[in-house]
Protein backbone atom coordinates (compact mmCIF):
# COMPACT_ATOMS: atom_id res chain seq x y z
CA UNK A 1 0.00 0.00 0.00
CA UNK A 2 1.39 3.22 -0.92
CA UNK A 3 2.21 5.96 1.47
CA UNK A 4 -1.08 8.39 1.09
CA UNK A 5 -3.36 5.21 0.95
CA UNK A 6 -1.86 4.22 4.09
CA UNK A 7 -2.35 8.09 5.53
CA UNK A 8 -5.93 8.05 4.35
CA UNK A 9 -6.61 4.57 6.17
CA UNK A 10 -4.84 5.75 9.07
CA UNK A 11 -7.16 9.31 8.92
CA UNK A 12 -10.25 7.14 9.18
CA UNK A 13 -9.81 5.80 12.84
CA UNK A 14 -11.12 7.08 15.44
CA UNK A 15 -8.69 8.22 17.76
CA UNK A 16 -10.94 8.86 21.29
CA UNK A 17 -11.97 4.90 20.39
CA UNK A 18 -9.08 3.08 20.13
CA UNK A 19 -8.89 -0.72 21.93
CA UNK A 20 -6.39 -0.10 24.89
CA UNK A 21 -5.20 -3.38 24.44
CA UNK A 22 -4.30 -5.56 21.25
CA UNK A 23 -3.59 -9.42 21.36
CA UNK A 24 -1.67 -10.82 17.92
CA UNK A 25 -1.30 -14.51 17.58
CA UNK A 26 1.71 -13.92 15.27
CA UNK A 27 0.91 -17.07 12.39
CA UNK A 28 1.63 -18.08 8.97
CA UNK A 29 5.89 -17.37 8.85
CA UNK A 30 6.39 -21.43 7.95
CA UNK A 31 4.15 -21.18 5.14
CA UNK A 32 5.30 -17.47 4.04
CA UNK A 33 8.73 -19.42 3.50
CA UNK A 34 7.21 -22.50 2.13
CA UNK A 35 5.50 -20.91 -0.43
CA UNK A 36 9.18 -19.26 -1.06
CA UNK A 37 10.99 -22.53 -0.73
CA UNK A 38 13.10 -21.22 2.40
CA UNK A 39 13.59 -22.76 6.01
CA UNK A 40 10.47 -22.22 8.09
CA UNK A 41 13.18 -19.90 10.18
CA UNK A 42 13.43 -17.45 7.20
CA UNK A 43 9.60 -17.24 7.68
CA UNK A 44 10.63 -16.19 11.62
CA UNK A 45 13.09 -13.74 10.34
CA UNK A 46 10.67 -12.05 8.20
CA UNK A 47 8.10 -12.32 11.21
CA UNK A 48 10.01 -10.22 13.20
CA UNK A 49 10.54 -7.17 11.14
CA UNK A 50 6.98 -6.67 10.96
CA UNK A 51 7.06 -7.16 15.18
CA UNK A 52 9.46 -4.36 14.56
CA UNK A 53 6.64 -2.66 12.41
CA UNK A 54 3.56 -3.24 14.27
CA UNK A 55 5.25 -2.42 17.86
CA UNK A 56 6.48 1.18 16.26
CA UNK A 57 2.97 1.66 14.41
CA UNK A 58 0.80 0.72 18.10
CA UNK A 59 3.38 3.22 19.91
CA UNK A 60 2.39 6.38 17.54
CA UNK A 61 -1.01 5.58 17.61
CA UNK A 62 -1.18 5.37 21.34
CA UNK A 63 -2.10 1.71 22.02
CA UNK A 64 -1.47 1.15 25.43
CA UNK A 65 -0.96 -2.64 26.06
CA UNK A 66 0.27 -5.03 22.46
CA UNK A 67 0.61 -8.53 23.43
CA UNK A 68 2.00 -10.71 20.97
CA UNK A 69 2.62 -14.66 21.01
CA UNK A 70 6.22 -15.29 20.13
CA UNK A 71 6.31 -18.77 21.39
CA UNK A 72 3.92 -20.92 22.83
CA UNK A 73 4.33 -23.48 25.52
CA UNK A 74 3.61 -25.93 22.51
CA UNK A 75 6.15 -25.15 20.31
CA UNK A 76 8.83 -26.95 21.81
CA UNK A 77 7.89 -30.00 19.95
CA UNK A 78 9.43 -28.65 16.88
CA UNK A 79 12.81 -29.44 15.84
CA UNK A 80 15.48 -28.17 17.85
CA UNK A 81 17.22 -26.16 14.30
CA UNK A 82 13.97 -24.21 14.49
CA UNK A 83 14.01 -23.36 17.95
CA UNK A 84 17.74 -22.31 18.02
CA UNK A 85 16.30 -19.64 15.27
CA UNK A 86 13.54 -18.63 16.86
CA UNK A 87 15.72 -18.00 19.99
CA UNK A 88 18.48 -16.11 17.90
CA UNK A 89 15.84 -14.39 16.76
CA UNK A 90 14.24 -13.33 19.67
CA UNK A 91 18.09 -12.48 20.96
CA UNK A 92 18.59 -10.02 17.50
CA UNK A 93 14.93 -8.42 18.04
CA UNK A 94 16.15 -6.75 21.57
CA UNK A 95 19.51 -6.45 21.03
CA UNK A 96 18.15 -4.37 17.76
CA UNK A 97 15.73 -2.91 18.80
CA UNK A 98 16.43 -2.29 22.55
CA UNK A 99 17.17 1.60 22.23
CA UNK A 100 14.18 2.44 20.40
CA UNK A 101 11.69 0.74 22.89
CA UNK A 102 13.61 2.59 25.65
CA UNK A 103 13.37 6.20 23.40
CA UNK A 104 9.64 5.21 22.56
CA UNK A 105 8.93 4.91 26.31
CA UNK A 106 8.08 1.39 26.04
CA UNK A 107 7.56 -1.34 28.68
CA UNK A 108 8.49 -4.85 28.20
CA UNK A 109 6.66 -7.55 30.01
CA UNK A 110 7.20 -11.18 29.57
CA UNK A 111 4.06 -13.61 29.80
CA UNK A 112 5.14 -17.15 30.27
CA UNK A 113 8.41 -19.29 32.22
CA UNK A 114 11.55 -18.43 30.18
CA UNK A 115 13.55 -20.45 33.20
CA UNK A 116 13.66 -23.33 30.02
CA UNK A 117 15.36 -21.08 27.51
CA UNK A 118 19.03 -20.83 26.89
CA UNK A 119 21.23 -18.46 29.41
CA UNK A 120 21.85 -15.88 26.83
CA UNK A 121 18.16 -15.15 25.62
CA UNK A 122 17.18 -15.24 29.39
CA UNK A 123 20.54 -12.33 29.68
CA UNK A 124 18.84 -10.42 26.94
CA UNK A 125 15.34 -10.88 27.78
CA UNK A 126 16.08 -9.69 31.90
CA UNK A 127 18.12 -6.58 30.35
CA UNK A 128 15.28 -5.70 28.27
CA UNK A 129 12.96 -6.00 31.19
CA UNK A 130 14.92 -4.04 33.80
CA UNK A 131 15.85 -1.11 31.09
CA UNK A 132 12.44 -0.39 30.52
CA UNK A 133 10.59 -0.99 34.38
CA UNK A 134 10.12 2.90 34.67
CA UNK A 135 8.96 3.46 31.09
CA UNK A 136 5.26 4.74 31.29
CA UNK A 137 4.23 4.17 27.63
CA UNK A 138 3.07 0.94 26.14
CA UNK A 139 3.28 -2.06 27.48
CA UNK A 140 4.71 -4.72 25.22
CA UNK A 141 3.81 -8.47 26.30
CA UNK A 142 5.55 -10.99 24.90
CA UNK A 143 4.39 -14.39 24.91
CA UNK A 144 6.77 -16.78 25.18
CA UNK A 145 6.95 -20.54 27.05
CA UNK A 146 3.72 -19.30 27.19
CA UNK A 147 0.22 -21.84 27.56
CA UNK A 148 -3.30 -20.05 28.71
CA UNK A 149 -3.99 -23.40 30.66
CA UNK A 150 -0.83 -23.37 32.38
CA UNK A 151 -1.09 -19.78 33.36
CA UNK A 152 -4.49 -20.32 34.96
CA UNK A 153 -2.66 -23.64 36.95
CA UNK A 154 -0.11 -21.20 38.10
CA UNK A 155 -2.69 -18.66 38.81
CA UNK A 156 -4.16 -21.31 41.47
CA UNK A 157 -1.39 -22.55 42.78
CA UNK A 158 -0.77 -19.15 43.55
CA UNK A 159 -3.98 -18.31 44.86
CA UNK A 160 -3.86 -21.16 47.16
CA UNK A 161 -0.27 -20.23 48.73
CA UNK A 162 -2.02 -16.95 49.38
CA UNK A 163 -4.90 -18.63 51.14
CA UNK A 164 -2.63 -20.69 53.33
CA UNK A 165 -0.95 -18.34 54.61
CA UNK A 166 -3.81 -16.04 55.49
CA UNK A 167 -2.77 -13.54 52.88
CA UNK A 168 -6.92 -13.55 50.89
CA UNK A 169 -10.20 -15.07 52.81
CA UNK A 170 -12.06 -17.57 50.41
CA UNK A 171 -14.60 -15.10 50.02
CA UNK A 172 -12.00 -12.59 48.56
CA UNK A 173 -11.38 -14.85 45.04
CA UNK A 174 -13.50 -13.26 42.78
CA UNK A 175 -12.47 -12.36 38.80
CA UNK A 176 -11.04 -9.52 39.45
CA UNK A 177 -8.78 -10.58 42.34
CA UNK A 178 -7.74 -13.45 39.96
CA UNK A 179 -6.51 -11.60 37.80
CA UNK A 180 -3.66 -9.76 39.51
CA UNK A 181 -2.22 -13.54 39.84
CA UNK A 182 -1.81 -14.19 36.28
CA UNK A 183 0.73 -13.05 33.93
CA UNK A 184 -0.91 -9.62 33.21
CA UNK A 185 -1.26 -8.62 36.07
CA UNK A 186 -2.29 -5.03 36.52
CA UNK A 187 -3.18 -4.73 32.84
CA UNK A 188 -6.47 -4.60 31.63
CA UNK A 189 -7.87 -7.40 29.09
CA UNK A 190 -7.12 -7.31 25.54
CA UNK A 191 -10.03 -5.38 23.79
CA UNK A 192 -9.32 -7.07 20.02
CA UNK A 193 -7.35 -10.20 19.33
CA UNK A 194 -5.68 -10.63 16.08
CA UNK A 195 -5.14 -13.94 14.16
CA UNK A 196 -3.54 -13.80 10.61
CA UNK A 197 -3.27 -16.85 8.71
CA UNK A 198 -6.69 -17.88 8.31
CA UNK A 199 -6.82 -20.37 11.32
CA UNK A 200 -10.05 -19.81 13.45
CA UNK A 201 -8.42 -20.93 17.10
CA UNK A 202 -7.15 -19.67 20.39
CA UNK A 203 -3.72 -21.98 20.27
CA UNK A 204 -3.92 -21.87 24.13
CA UNK A 205 -3.81 -18.36 24.01
CA UNK A 206 -4.49 -15.99 27.03
CA UNK A 207 -7.76 -18.14 28.25
CA UNK A 208 -8.75 -16.09 31.25
CA UNK A 209 -8.55 -13.07 29.43
CA UNK A 210 -10.53 -12.98 26.71
CA UNK A 211 -13.95 -13.68 27.90
CA UNK A 212 -14.85 -10.72 25.84
CA UNK A 213 -12.35 -10.01 23.53
CA UNK A 214 -13.26 -8.87 19.97
CA UNK A 215 -11.62 -11.32 17.19
CA UNK A 216 -10.55 -10.22 14.03
CA UNK A 217 -9.05 -12.92 11.59
CA UNK A 218 -7.47 -12.65 8.17
CA UNK A 219 -5.94 -14.70 5.69
CA UNK A 220 -2.91 -12.75 5.40
CA UNK A 221 0.24 -14.66 7.05
CA UNK A 222 2.28 -12.62 9.63
CA UNK A 223 5.14 -11.74 7.45
CA UNK A 224 2.73 -9.90 5.31
CA UNK A 225 0.93 -7.92 7.97
CA UNK A 226 2.16 -5.03 7.49
CA UNK A 227 0.17 -1.22 9.34
CA UNK A 228 -1.76 -1.14 7.45
CA UNK A 229 -3.30 -4.49 8.71
CA UNK A 230 -3.64 -3.18 11.60
CA UNK A 231 -5.24 -0.37 10.87
CA UNK A 232 -7.68 -2.44 9.17
CA UNK A 233 -8.30 -4.60 11.99
CA UNK A 234 -8.52 -1.18 14.66
CA UNK A 235 -11.09 0.15 11.98
CA UNK A 236 -13.21 -2.96 11.95
CA UNK A 237 -13.12 -3.17 15.99
CA UNK A 238 -14.66 0.25 15.51
CA UNK A 239 -17.56 -0.83 14.01
CA UNK A 240 -18.67 -3.70 16.43
CA UNK A 241 -21.33 -3.15 19.06
CA UNK A 242 -19.81 -4.11 22.70
CA UNK A 243 -22.24 -4.83 25.40
CA UNK A 244 -20.29 -7.38 27.71
CA UNK A 245 -23.10 -9.69 28.01
CA UNK A 246 -25.89 -6.61 28.22
CA UNK A 247 -28.16 -5.52 25.63
C1 LIG B 1 3.79 -19.07 14.17
O1 LIG B 1 3.95 -19.32 12.80
C2 LIG B 1 4.86 -18.25 14.66
C3 LIG B 1 5.69 -18.57 15.69
C4 LIG B 1 5.59 -19.84 16.42
C5 LIG B 1 6.79 -17.68 16.08
C6 LIG B 1 6.51 -16.22 16.09
C7 LIG B 1 7.79 -15.53 16.18
C8 LIG B 1 8.16 -14.42 15.50
C9 LIG B 1 7.23 -13.63 14.66
C10 LIG B 1 9.57 -14.02 15.63
C11 LIG B 1 9.87 -12.77 16.32
C12 LIG B 1 9.23 -12.53 17.62
C13 LIG B 1 9.61 -11.53 18.45
C14 LIG B 1 8.79 -11.20 19.62
C15 LIG B 1 10.83 -10.75 18.21
P1 LIG B 1 4.16 -20.82 12.32
O2 LIG B 1 5.60 -21.11 12.35
O3 LIG B 1 3.31 -21.72 13.14
O4 LIG B 1 3.64 -20.74 10.84
P2 LIG B 1 2.86 -21.87 10.04
O5 LIG B 1 1.56 -22.08 10.76
O6 LIG B 1 2.67 -21.25 8.69
O7 LIG B 1 3.72 -23.08 10.02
Amino acid sequence: MNQSNLNLLKSQIDIDNLPKHIAIIMDGNGRWAKKRFMPRTFGHQEGMKRVVDIVEASTILGIEHLTLYAFSTENWKRPNTEIDGLMKILVTYIRNELDRIIENNVRIHILGDIAPFPQIVRDEIEKAIGETKNNNGMDLNIALNYGGRAEIIKGIKDILKDFELGRINLEDIDDQLFSQYLYTKGQPDPDLLIRPSGELRLSNFLLYQVAYTEFWYSDILWPDFYEDKLYEAILDYQKRDRRFGGI
